[in-house]
């Protein structure tokens, strides 16, 4: 059986939905859920449903007897994030889990210097647990969501002409977060990754300045890419009314991604996809041409 962790969030659905299309019977995927309410959609899937809390050891424990492979979804409570994640770690081991799949975080930078350690440190932590715990690993260094791009322009974007983010001139090699959930799928049913990391990134990093350029061919309006100081960013976003934690979050990223720390490119996930990861311009297409919407 493989167990999918963060099932109701998107990573998790989706790696669901890509193991049932590879050809995984429903009956052998369970799905650790916190409230069952939210998982009608996978219950009408045929996919098990088990309850289970980060916080709750005895919880996790129960949930993944009788589990070969988990897929760990890393959770997104941030700030109780190390026992949780310890908390999973350990009941894996208990449980008598084989091989645990981890998504984890990539950035150049993995020390407190770095202006995602807030989001970082967990995640180094837990790949620590888990080369410990004597469990059969594969670690996936997720590189930021390319899903998120849109929230970082700005829903008025194309009304306003202008992309306003203190990311300077540095690159993300963002990916589609299906295609990540799709490549750890590929490995949960293929062999020979026990011990391994990868770094999913996509094979081009782009820069803002590129996203307001591909936007204003796609959409045939002027947009302007305009980098503020990280100072001069939350103030303006205090203003709208954007809580201090998006604020903190939104620009965390973008500081990294200015100082070069997100632009780590590479075939890691090339190679587990069998195709070339969908590239930036493709997906603000897809989002953005007046032709799709
Ligand atoms: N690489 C990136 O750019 C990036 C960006 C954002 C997040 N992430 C990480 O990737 C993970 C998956 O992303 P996503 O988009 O699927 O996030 P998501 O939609 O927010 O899903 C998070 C999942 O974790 C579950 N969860 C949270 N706390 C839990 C707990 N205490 N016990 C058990 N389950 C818990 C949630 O359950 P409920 O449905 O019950 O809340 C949900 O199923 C995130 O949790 C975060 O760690 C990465």
């Amino acid at each position: 059986m493989i167990l999918v962790t963060g099932a109701t969030g998107q990573f998790g659905k989706s790696a669901i939905d890509f193991l049932l299309k590879n050809g995984i019977s429903s009956s052998n995927i369970v799905a650790l859920v916190r409230d069952e309410e939210k998982a009608t959609e996978l219950k009408s899937q045929g996919v098990v449903l088990r309850t289970g809390d980060y916080d709750n050891y005895t919880s996790l424990v129960n949930a993944f007897t009788g589990v070969e492979k988990l897929l760990f979804v890393s959770g997104s409570d941030i700030m109780n994030r190390n026992a949780q994640h310890q908390n999973v770690v350990s009941a894996a081991k208990e449980a008598g889990v084989k091989h645990v799949v981890y998504t984890g975080f990539l950035g150049k930078d993995e020390t407190e210097t770095s202006p995602l350690w807030i989001v970082i440190e967990s995640h180094l932590k837990t790949e620590a647990w888990l080369k410990e715990s004597g469990l059969d690993y594969t670690i996936l260094k997720n590189t930021l969501y390319m899903d998120f791009v849109p929230a970082f322009l700005g829903e008025n974007v194309l009304e306003s002409g202008i992309i306003y983010l203190p990311a300077g001139n540095g690159k993300v090699g963002a990916v589609l977060r299906s295609e990540m959930a799709e490549a750890a799928v590929n490995i949960l049913t293929s062999s020979n990754h026990a011990g391994k990391t990868y770094c999913f990134t996509n094979h081009e990093a782009f820069s803002y300045q590129e996203v307001a350029q591909y936007l204003s061919e796609i959409t045939g309006k002027t947009i302007t890419y305009i980098s503020p100081t990280a100072d001069e960013y939350g103030q303006t976003l205090s203003g709208y009314g954007v809580p201090a934690d998006f604020i903190g979050l939104f620009t965390g990223f973008a500081v990294a991604q200015a100082s070069g720390e997100l632009e780590i490119v590479g075939s890691d996930l090339e190679q587990l996809l069998g195709r070339k990861p969908t590239s930036v311009k493709t997906f603000l297409n897809q989002i953005y041409s007046p032709t799709n919407n």
